[in-house]
């Protein structure tokens, strides 16, 4: 198999995660037989840096031009005093808009070997598997009318929270796909109480629903479900939920598993998939070998599983970081009583070596 691959390492931690997920890639493609061929662009405040921008034209087309997006993370204090538009998130934004990626995908798994690591008693989060679908191409994130207006007395800050039935029949039918390969259960999260847009939210949800007899559909408030995340979450199967919403609680059921360093993403939706770590750019651990890698290397598992259908190739992936977290090497943030630390290049270095001896 060829495939090119745009390679986005971002800001912060980006730099330093992103070439251990690349050398993953790289076994992989010299062990099945398969050329991947990485090409390396700038987006965020590295492309600010450089460029004045944060999705300078030549990283929007080599994406557009490849099989697949790897990105790593953007933003920094650096660049938090610009203007909205030239922020580096600008360049998530963009490419997420420009590539037509409106699902994204977030599972989050409990590895075995890390139930001590989260914050959560054990008997509450052993055995979760929650896959949040969160709609990424709409809502309040884009919605119009957006910005700033100077009033008499002052400003006006305005967002607006706008969902199409298009929109919402589209990523319905991504969350009721995906529960039929799971356990077949989809909670749809709104606010439909109190907001209209998520009034058709779920009128839609339920309409889409009607041709998928076999998946059971339950809804539920998203105050409800920001609590019933830490109260009991091994009720959730699919959880499908707007840009804001799942954007809040991804972050949460990251946490379940111990740390938003484990988790991956997969942003889909047109031929080119995205594939990211959904935690941050972390400048305050930047720059000194501490990052967990995990995230992405799991993302790269996704982009062949999603993006290239190499499943046995991904599937190994998961296992080299399953053993490795069960021989008890860790990163700092998910280490614990008679673990072994390791900085972001050991880490990515045991995961390679696990690899190979599968
Ligand atoms: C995420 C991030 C982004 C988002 C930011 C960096 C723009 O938090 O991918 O969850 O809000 O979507
Ligand atoms: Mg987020």
């Amino acid at each position: 198999m060829k495939k090119k691959i745009a390679v986005f390492s971002g800001d912060g931690i980006g730099q330093e995660i992103v070439p251990e997920a690349i050398k993953v890639l790289d076994a992989i493609g010299s062990r099945f037989g398969h050329a991947f061929a990485c090409e390396y662009a700038q987006v965020g405040g590295a492309a600010i840096d450089s460029a004045g921008i944060p999705l300078p034209s030549d990283s929007l087309a080599l994406a557009k031009e490849s099989d697949a997006v790897l990105l790593g993370a953007v933003g920094g204090p650096k660049w938090e005093g610009l203007d909205y538009e030239r922020r580096p998130e600008r360049a998530l934004l963009g490419l997420r808009e420009q590539l037509g990626l409106f699902a994204n995908l977030r599972p989050a798994k409990i590895y075995s070997a890390l139930i001590q690591a989260s914050t959560l008693k054990p008997e509450v989060i052993d055995g979760i598997d929650v896959l949040v679908v969160r709609e990424l191409t709409g809502g309040i994130y884009f919605g119009k009318p957006k910005g700033i207006e100077t009033t008499p007395t002052g400003h006006r800050g305005v967002n607006t929270e706008v969902y199409t039935t298009e929109e919402i029949t589209r990523i319905a039918h991504v969350a009721f796909k995906s529960a039929q390969k799971r356990r077949r259960l989809v909670t749809s999260i709104d606010k439909a109480n109190v907001l209209e847009s998520s009034e058709l939210w779920r009128r839609v949800v339920i309409e889409v629903h009607k041709s998928y007899p076999d998946v059971e559909l339950r809804h539920m408030y998203v105050d409800n479900c920001a609590m019933q995340l830490v109260r009991n979450p091994k009720q959730f199967d699919v959880i499908v939920t707007t840009n804001l919403f799942g954007d809040i609680l991804s972050d949460e059921a990251a946490m379940l598993t111990g740390s938003i360093g484990m988790l991956p993403s997969a942003s889909i939706g047109s031929t080119v998939g995205m594939f990211e770590p959904i935690h941050g750019s972390a400048p305050d651990i930047a720059g000194k070998n501490m990052a967990n890698p995990i995230g992405t290397i799991a993302s790269l598992a996704m982009m062949l599983n999603y993006s290239f259908d190499l499943s046995k190739e991904a599937e190994l992936i998961e296992q080299a970081i399953q053993i490795t977290l069960d021989q008890g090497f860790r990163t700092k943030d998910i280490e614990g009583e008679g673990t072994t630390l390791l900085g972001t290049k050991e880490m990515g270095e045991t995961i390679l070596q696990n690899l190979g001896r599968l």
